[in-house]
């Protein structure tokens, strides 16, 4: 079922303010897990990526070389790269912060990394235990050697549109922190609003201030149901690459405010309406939420996985 199959009036494809093709960059396996209590087991996350994979998802975020002390949920990420059945059309990001993580992606033969810092300071010491300048000097080796070492480099940020504990987030401290990841080197720089407050006019001040919006994604978490809103306004302003997770899972364990990421079905289904490809087979995508659902022992919240699934 698709948004095509209720015979909805469809926009025309391509009619120049919209891209034709959007990539999804799905963070389920990692951003999605990454904040569940009850350990899941390695056989049903590699059973979640094929699952993932087969569904039509090019970019797989796979799971963090973090400390195992930090987010126990993924402590078996070296497990899990040695197991994973790595298809030819498929990308399996991982998460670096530090060269200690880079040593543990590289002998995995790990071909794409993100590494992720924060636009404030508070964020940067709860999520790396670094203050804001010290975290670029954390992520300036991993960068150097990884891109001589031949892998894609891909930024986070986190905290671009507001901070739990600091407030509002300048839009100028937003530019300075995404241009010092970028200027490393990273071929991407992954705009996230962690714990879900921006709307769209804030998404298109920030997008408007960068001067290369070919280089920006944008990770919207969807704790005050913004999160497809702010996604048009970033494919309005230009933005061609959208992160999400299957079934809306996720969170981050070192923001206490952040839900789930925006959903992939939603987005999905978004995309349809607008004649915009992606490449996904939806009803595959559906059923595999459904199923992580169950493993999960709660439905998704995805609203497009609830409608089609009749929950
Ligand atoms: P630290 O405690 O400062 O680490 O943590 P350290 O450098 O002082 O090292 C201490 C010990 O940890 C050493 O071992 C290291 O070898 C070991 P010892 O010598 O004591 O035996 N160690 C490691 N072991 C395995 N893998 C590693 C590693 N690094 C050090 N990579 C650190 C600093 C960065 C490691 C820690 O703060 C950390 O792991 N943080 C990760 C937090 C995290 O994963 N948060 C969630 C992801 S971010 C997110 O979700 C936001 C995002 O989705 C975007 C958005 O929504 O905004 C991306
Ligand atoms: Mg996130």
């Amino acid at each position: 079922m698709s948004v095509r199959d209720l015979n909805l009036p469809q926009r025309e494809p391509s009619r120049g303010e919209l891209p034709s093709r959007v990539t999804i960059w799905e963070v389920g396996p990692r951003d999605g897990l990454q904040n569940e209590q009850t350990v899941v087991g390695l056989g049903t996350k590699l059973e979640f990526l094929d699952r993932l994979a087969a569904a039509g998802l090019g970019t797989l975020e796979a799971t963090s070389f973090v400390h195992p002390k930090w987010v126990p949920q993924l402590a078996d990420a070296d497990d899990l790269l040695a197991k994973l059945d790595r298809r030819e059309n498929v990308r399996y990001p991982v998460l670096v912060p530090n060269e200690r993580g880079l040593d543990r992606a590289l002998a995995l033969g790990v071909e794409s990394i993100a590494i992720f810092g924060s636009a404030t300071e508070t964020f940067a010491r709860k999520n790396l235990n670094r203050s804001f300048d010290e975290q670029f000097a954390m992520f300036e080796p991993v960068v150097r050697r990884a891109r001589h070492e031949g892998l894609e480099v891909r930024a986070y940020l986190s905290m671009c549109f507001g901070d739990p504990w600091e407030g509002a987030v300048a839009v100028d401290q937003v530019v300075t922190a995404g241009r010092r990841l970028l200027d490393m080197g990273c071929f991407q720089l992954s705009l996230g609003d962690t714990i879900g407050v921006a709307t769209p006019g804030h998404v298109e001040a920030v997008l408007g201030a960068f001067d290369d919006v070919t280089r920006l994604a944008v990770h919207f978490h969807d704790t005050y149901g913004q999160a497809l809103s702010n996604t048009l306004a970033a494919l309005r302003a230009g933005v061609t690459t959208v992160d999400s997770s299957a079934g809306g899972l996720g969170g981050c364990p070192y923001a206490k405010a952040a839900t789930g990421n925006l959903a992939t079905e939603d987005l999905v289904w978004m995309l349809d309406g607008l004649g915009i490809d992606h490449g996904v087979d939806l009803d595959a995508l559906v059923r595999t939420s459904a199923w992580m659902a169950q493993q999960l022992g709660r439905p998704s919240p995805s609203r497009v996985v609830k409608a089609l699934t009749g929950g």
